[in-house]
């Protein structure tokens, strides 16, 4: 006789998520179990689905066909459950996944077509080289270090009007403040406030950079049951061109600690 599913895993899902799509991306087992890592990683992407839905509903009353560019996707488990249960109900809307492994784009594009997920795209390749036209919401979850500012990049190149971002894993400037010295350099001496100093100087200036090309940002929490240093979640709105006192402020801030992240240069 089948095993009955765990009776937590149930309650785990929202209404109207799709069970067999969860099965196919492996978050639930095929009896229907939800061990710890794969119900983190849904607790992650519901969350995630819940702050952004009001850009999606916003895009989608916007416009007939908004795109999702999904960044860093993975597995694509975000892309998929966003699909699921937005854009795929809406009737409406396009997703793309942009991925650098070829292996988890294959997976993925199997999926979405075994799903009948017609309007789900995927492009294998790096976030800095991907071009695909007008893109209104960008999404990133745990893009690995410097990604997240070639994500923050992507967005202003395709003119997307909503950007949201959970960095990961940041060390590039934490590697610069090694050689920084200075009155502030006792806030960085230790390698472990160092990683933790330069992982939150990095957000602070995705921030002010994403300010000085005109988005509104809010910066909260994702959810509590992650790591505190990957649980930051950026949310932009572009709501003007450009915003000359945010660029002095993300100018002088990468001055006073001497780093700055290398790909968020800002133009003259
Ligand atoms: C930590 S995983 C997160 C995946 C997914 N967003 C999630 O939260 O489940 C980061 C993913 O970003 C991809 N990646 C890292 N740097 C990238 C880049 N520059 N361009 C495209 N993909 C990249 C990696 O291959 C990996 O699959």
């Amino acid at each position: 006789m089948k095993k009955p599913a765990p009776k937590e895993s149930i309650s785990d899902l929202w209404p109207g998520q799709s069970v067999s799509l969860l099965k196919a991306l492996h978050i639930l087992s095929q009896n229907g179990g939800l061990n710890a890592d794969s119900r983190r990683k849904l607790k992650q992407v519901q969350h995630l689905a819940q702050l952004i839905r009001p850009a999606i509903d916003a895009a989608l009353a916007e416009k007939e066909q908004p795109l999702l560019a999904d960044l860093g996707a993975g597995k694509s488990y975000l892309g998929f459950i966003l699909y699921d249960l937005y854009f795929g109900p809406a009737g409406r809307g396009r997703v793309v996944a942009v991925e650098s492994r070829a292996d988890l784009i294959a997976a993925a594009r199997k999926i979405a077509a075994e799903s009948g997920f017609d309007r789900m795209d995927f492009v294998q390749g790096t976030i800095a080289a991907a071009e695909i036209g007008p893109v209104d919401i960008v999404t990133a979850l745990h893009a690995c270090d410097t990604a997240t500012d070639e994500a923050i990049l992507f967005a202003l190149r395709h003119d997307a009007k909503y950007v949201a971002l959970v960095p990961c894993c940041q060390a590039e400037v934490a590697r610069t403040l090694e050689d920084v010295k200075g009155p502030l350099a006792q806030l960085w001496r230790h390698p472990i406030q160092r990683r933790e100093f330069g992982a939150h100087l990095t957000n602070v200036l995705r921030a002010l950079y994403l300010e000085a090309h005109g988005y509104k940002v809010r910066v909260t929490e994702l959810t509590g049951l992650e790591h505190s240093l990957k649980n930051e979640f950026i949310f932009a709105e572009r709501h003007q061109k450009s915003n000359p006192r945010a660029k002095a402020e993300f100018e002088k801030l990468a001055a006073q600690t001497g780093a700055a992240p290398k790909l968020l240069t800002l133009p003259e």
